[in-house]
Formats: C-alpha cells, structure tokens, sequence
C-alpha cells in the first residue's frame, strides 16, 4: 500500500467497515531508520536518519456529544476505548498507549479534543527499531491539528509526542524519533544536533545507492531496561569526568580521566564521544556523495556499539558480518544495528545493481547461521507528518 490514493482508498474502505461511516480526516506520519548517531541523541550528539516510505496511517470522524473515543488497530485486530478525560494511569504495555500519551499531552496543554472514531493502519514493522511508536504518537498529534484546527509548532509537536512516549510507555527515548517523523523531508536525510535541536536537510537523492533496511526478526525484550541503564551510565560517567555536556569531551579528556571511571563506564564514554565525531564525518562524506568512507563510518558505529556500548546481538552482528563479508566487491559500503539495538534491524549502504543480490544472499546465510528468516526492504527519503485527507475543513 505505498501511493496515497490507494493509502486513501484502503483505510477508507476499512474505517467504512469498522465504524458505518466515511472517514472526514486521514493523516500519516513515518518511521525513521537512523544511518549513523547510534545512542547518542540522550547523550547531547548528532544523528543522521531519515523518514521511511513506511507509515502509520489514521483515518477518523468526530463523533459529537459523546464521552470516548474508539480506536481500531488493523494490526492487532483490536478495537480500544479511550475515555475523554485522558485520567487513566498510563505505563500499559498496549498498543493504544501512544495515542492515550498523545491525547493526554495534548489535554494537558489546555487543547479540547472532540471524541472521535479512528482506525490505524501502520506498515512499520514493530520491534524493528525503525519508531513504530514515534510513528504512531506523531500521526496521532497530526490527528489532534487535524481536527481541532490548533497547529503546533512543529519542533513542539515532536517534543510533545516524546513527553508521551516519556511519560505513557514508559521509555526515556531521545529526541531524534519524533523529530524524524514530524521533519522527514522527500530525499534528504536530517542532520539533527540534539542539544541545540537545529535541524539540517542533507540532499540524498542518487540513483546509484540505496538504503537497505534488514529485520533480523528477533526481539531481545531487554531493550527498555537495558536502555535506561544505558543512560544511566552515561550521566554518572559524564558527572565523574567533570563536564556538562558530551560535546565538551574530547578522546583525550576521557583519556585523562580514565582512572575516574569503572570500565563499564569508560566503554560506554568511548562510544559517545567517537560517535559523535563519526557521524559529523559522515554527514560530510553524504554531502560529498562519498560512499565508501560514508560505509565505513557507518560500519565502524556498528563496532563501536557492539563492542563498547553493548546493545547489539548475535542476530545483528551476523547480519552485519555477512554484509562487510561481502565488501565494496560485490555492493555493500557498509552496515550497522539501527535503533535500541538487542534485535530489531540493520541499515546498510549498498549499489542499486547490486541489491537484489545481496537481499537473497543475506536471506539466505542468515537463514543458514541462525535458523531464522530475515527479511529486508529499500527506503527512500520520504515526507514527514502529513494530512492527506481533510473534509471538516470543508463542513
Ligand atoms: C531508540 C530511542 C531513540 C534513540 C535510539 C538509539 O530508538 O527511541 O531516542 O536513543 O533508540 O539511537
């Protein structure tokens, strides 16, 4: 389902069939997958994703003088209710959290939301490490514009659906998945510095490369906890060196104050300060379009969070390994984990003559080293948050 008359048609369809009506508002907002700038975005960095062709789409209608809203997801077949005053403890483990965290967000900042029905369709694979969840919070805050006509700012809108995400699952997430979703631009990627929040579109717009996405298709279910951690971690040894930001820290200072440090801490310290270094080099090697130092920056993150941060596994490295294995030689400039890491997906720079013959490859001495199917696709740069459809405009 990826051009948008058929995105309209379809949702059109099943929202007929769901709710006895037409939909008045549709909306969509895209996953990300993050090239480079791995666990850096709590940690004051750069990241470098951009916004998948890969969408969560939501078709709804107000319905007046009513008390709740009803949502159907066509994922998981299940149809929630969510009661207007948004008063319900959040940090449930459903799907419908993200929305609830939205809404309750949104109430929060004085914004009255009529209740509607809604049906949400979404392509993002879920536990991929490519922000099905982001993707969700944000159509939903579109929604919200969509049909109360309050327009958000739009680096708030991101910070409002983080604060959900924060807040309703639980997840002490950085900035850079709702800002992907909400800034996604058609063939650039985003250079987003995360502690000033200044955005740069970088062009990405060749025929010769493409983004391969690769799903390992296993879930650790450490993520969250091992996430927090993570963050945790970072802050005691940043305290410990002494400074208050990342972007302050050199190779060297760590170097100084390595005796400060346990070696969990030094490892993890490592990763943040050569991350953030590699990927401003690789946002420069993209905007030179040089692609075999922009691989090797990407493989090298790959290393650098296997290694030093620890939120890879065997699943990712695998995949990572038969990629490098088949080198430059036969299409791949380079791969790494994308994402939370602990399972989910792989990003790698691959020649677009090359790629279908990577895919079955890969698919195939996965299959053979792990007993476990992948499966992969190519994205392009795509659009952000966007309103496809808005009928109450007209009433
Ligand atoms: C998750 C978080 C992001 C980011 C990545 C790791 O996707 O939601 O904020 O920290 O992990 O880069």
């Amino acid at each position: 389902m990826s051009d948008q008359p058929s995105i309209i048609n379809n949702v059109s369809t099943q929202f007929q069939e769901q709710f006895n009506r037409s939909p008045s508002v549709i909306v969509a907002a895209p996953g990300r997958v993050n090239l480079i700038g791995g666990h850096i975005d709590y940690n004051d960095g750069f990241v470098l994703p951009m916004a998948l062709d890969r969408k969560v789409v939501i078709a709804a209608d107000i319905k007046e003088g009513k008390k709740s809203s009803n949502l159907y997801s066509c994922r998981f077949e299940s149809m929630a209710e969510i009661p207007l005053e948004c008063t319900r403890t959040p940090h449930t483990s459903e799907w419908y959290t993200y929305v609830e965290g939205v809404l309750a967000q949104c109430k929060a900042q004085g914004i009255e939301i009529p209740a509607f029905d809604a049906l949400i369709y979404s392509d993002v694979p879920v536990g991929g490490g490519l922000s099905s969840s982001a993707a969700l919070e944000v159509a939903t805050a579109t929604l919200v514009e969509a049909i109360t006509g309050n327009r958000f700012e739009q680096a708030q809108k991101a910070l409002l659906c983080q604060e959900a995400e924060h807040r309703y699952a639980g997840v002490p997430c950085g900035i850079m998945d709702q800002f992907s979703s909400v800034f996604g631009k058609v063939n650039a990627l985003m250079l987003l510095d995360c502690q000033s929040q200044e955005l740069k579109h970088i062009p990405f717009a060749g025929e010769s490369l493409v983004v391969l996405i690769t799903n390992t298709n296993v879930s650790h279910n450490l993520g969250d906890g091992e996430y927090k951690k993570r963050r945790v971690q970072c802050d005691g040894a940043l305290k410990k060196i002494g400074a208050s930001s990342w972007r302050e820290v050199s190779l060297k200072d760590l170097e100084t104050s390595r005796s400060l440090l346990s070696s969990i801490e030094y490892n993890r310290a490592h990763h943040v300060v050569t991350e953030i270094e590699r990927t401003i080099q690789a946002s420069e090697a993209f905007i030179n379009q040089d692609w075999l130092r922009a691989g090797s920056l990407i493989t090298d993150s790959h290393n650098s969070l296997r290694d030093h941060y620890d939120v890879s596994c065997v699943e990712l490295n695998t995949l990572v390994d038969i990629l490098n294995e088949l080198g430059v030689d036969q299409g791949v400039y380079g791969a790494r984990m994308t994402g939370g890491g602990f399972g989910g997906c792989t990003v790698s720079l691959v020649k677009a003559d090359s790629v279908a013959t990577v895919q079955k490859t890969l698919h195939q001495r996965y299959a053979e080293k792990t007993g476990i199917q992948a499966n992969s696709f190519i994205s392009r740069p795509a659009q952000g948050a966007q309103v496809l459809q808005n009928r109450l405009l007209t009433k």
